[in-house]
């Protein structure tokens, strides 16, 4: 990126550590979900799984924000503060029961997924051809991660009904 404007620069940094901020949160969120969800060995395995792909995306996203000297403990501020939000997110939307865990991951995960689809286009349009890889392959995880999520709704729902 060394043609690129400051502008340009701090705007991919500043996405780099609000998409650091969401899979942090996200990652608290399976953490609950995989907890709860002791009748639903299939997506608990799925979960854990993701988990750990999630905890690889982070790495790579502290990586490039390395790589673009960034302050890495700004990303815990951030952090924090994403946090603090997503917890909000989870109490107002969320009671204690599955389902409503599962439909908090289920709108945390598209909003990474759109996250993901705008830092790839702006690393594209800035020749960013690393920060455009690792947008592409935290997609593919996290798409097939979201599908499988979409198919297993229906079952806990009814599950959750089940006396
Ligand atoms: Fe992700």
């Amino acid at each position: 990126m060394a043609n690129n404007t400051n502008k340009q620069h701090e705007t991919m940094v500043k996405w780099l550590r609000d998409l650091h901020a969401t899979e942090r949160g996200a990652a608290d969120t399976l953490d609950r979900l995989a907890e709860r969800l002791g009748r639903h060995p299939q997506l608990v395995t799925r979960l854990q799984q993701h988990w750990r792909e999630k905890e690889e995306q982070i790495r790579a996203i502290e990586a490039n924000l390395k790589r673009l000297n960034a302050d890495p403990s700004r990303v815990k501020d951030t952090a924090t503060r994403f946090k603090s939000l997503m917890d909000t997110f989870a109490t107002v939307v969320a009671s204690d029961e599955p389902v409503k865990d599962c439909l908090t991951l289920y709108a945390l995960k598209h909003y990474e997924i759109a996250s993901y689809i705008a830092l790839a286009t702006a690393a594209r349009e800035l020749s960013d051809a690393e920060i455009t890889s690792m947008c592409e392959r935290h997609l593919e995880q996290d798409r097939a991660m979201t599908e499988f999520l979409g198919t297993q709704l229906a079952e806990v729902t009814l599950d959750n009904l089940r006396p």
